[in-house]
């Protein structure tokens, strides 16, 4: 029997390399053997887009950034976890059996409260329904960034706690797939890349785009090698050219970043392509939204048949 791997990202803007470098790559390279379910997690992002034209529009882009990476959806079933409503009904339940205490050790949370923000309760609540996300589906894998490493270890530890108040496996425990070199990719300022620190290089950028930000890369002009160019490079060229490449152009900084912006543009050009032209069918996108979120829905339908029966409310 195949595995399943289940994964998802938030639509609150343009995707960018650390998206794609640290899960959605993996979900790519697995598509063949795994079933696939592969989600927009708009509700996720009700908690930072709370406009409705900017909403539907993050939404259709993420769809477009899936297809254009190569995901087939013949395949794979691509869905929003809003034409799903299992997700919600099922996070409302885990609410029921978790602590204040224990949410409050969420690093999210933690990190919130530290710049002293005041957070909504969905936020603060966000865990339990990436659990409800991830356990619906009963996935083997989940390929995330290392951000995302405590959520599955909070899926896991309600999966078991579950388990253990009604005295029934409901639920399996997923492993996250957090791949080493790619766990954090840095953004051009060398920090982690990401969509609210504006240091990111979008996946879908212009070449204008793509040569601006890599100028803009923040270098150490202590050292020799551009360590931020460096690890940006490493993540689209063999370590030997690389090494190669940085050795014969040690301090060269310009050299390197044209470099860079050469390689980039290499890798971007063709997913560009392949996504005009899915923004040309938007109808079929749309399309195959739908079709994902009927097939998402039975899966999940099933499951909460099972969680109503073991919490009792079936009678
Ligand atoms: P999100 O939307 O912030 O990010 C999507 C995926 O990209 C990874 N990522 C990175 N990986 C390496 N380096 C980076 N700089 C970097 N930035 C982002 C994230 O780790 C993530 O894998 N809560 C999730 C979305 C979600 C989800 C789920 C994921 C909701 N439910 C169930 C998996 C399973 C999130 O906010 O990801």
């Amino acid at each position: 029997m195949q595995k399943i791997l289940l994964s998802g990202v938030k639509p609150t803007g343009r995707s960018h390399i650390g998206n794609y470098f640290g899960a959605m790559k993996q979900w790519l390279t697995l598509q063949d053997e795994h079933q696939c379910f592969l989600f927009i997690a708009d509700y996720h992002s009700l908690n930072f887009i709370q406009n409705r034209e900017e909403m539907n529009q993050n939404i259709l882009d993420l769809a477009l950034d899936y297809l254009a990476i190569g995901l087939d959806p013949e395949k794979v079933t691509i869905f929003k976890q809003s034409d799903v409503s299992e997700h919600t009904e099922l996070a409302w339940i885990f609410d029921t059996i978790t602590t204040m205490p224990y949410l409050k050790r969420a690093h999210a949370f933690k990190d919130a409260e530290a710049k002293e923000k005041e957070i909504s309760v969905g936020t603060f609540n966000y865990p339990m329904l990436m659990a409800s996300d991830i356990l619906l589906y009963s996935p083997h894998v989940v390929p995330v960034g290392q951000d995302q490493k405590q959520h599955v270890e909070i899926t896991r530890d309600t999966a078991e706690k579950f388990n253990h108040i009604f005295g029934k496996e409901v639920f399996n425990m997923p492993e996250p797939m957090i791949l080493g070199e790619v766990a954090v990719v840095p953004g051009i300022d060398g920090q982690k890349m990401s969509k609210s620190y504006g240091n990111t290089i979008p996946l879908f950028a212009t070449d204008e785009e793509i040569k601006k930000q890599v100028m803009a890369i923040v270098t150490d002009s202590s050292s020799e090698i551009p360590k931020n160019v460096y690890a940006i490079h490493a993540l689209i060229k063999p370590k030997e050219e690389l090494d190669a490449l940085y050795e014969a152009n040690k301090g060269k900084y310009k050299a390197l970043k044209d470099a860079l912006t050469e390689d980039l543009i290499a890798f971007i050009t063709p997913m560009r392509e392949r996504r005009k032209a899915f923004e040309n069918d938007i109808e079929k996108v749309k399309e195959i939204l739908k079709k994902g979120g009927e097939k998402a829905k039975i899966v999940a339908a099933k499951k909460m048949e099972e969680v109503r029966e073991a919490i009792g409310v079936s009678l």
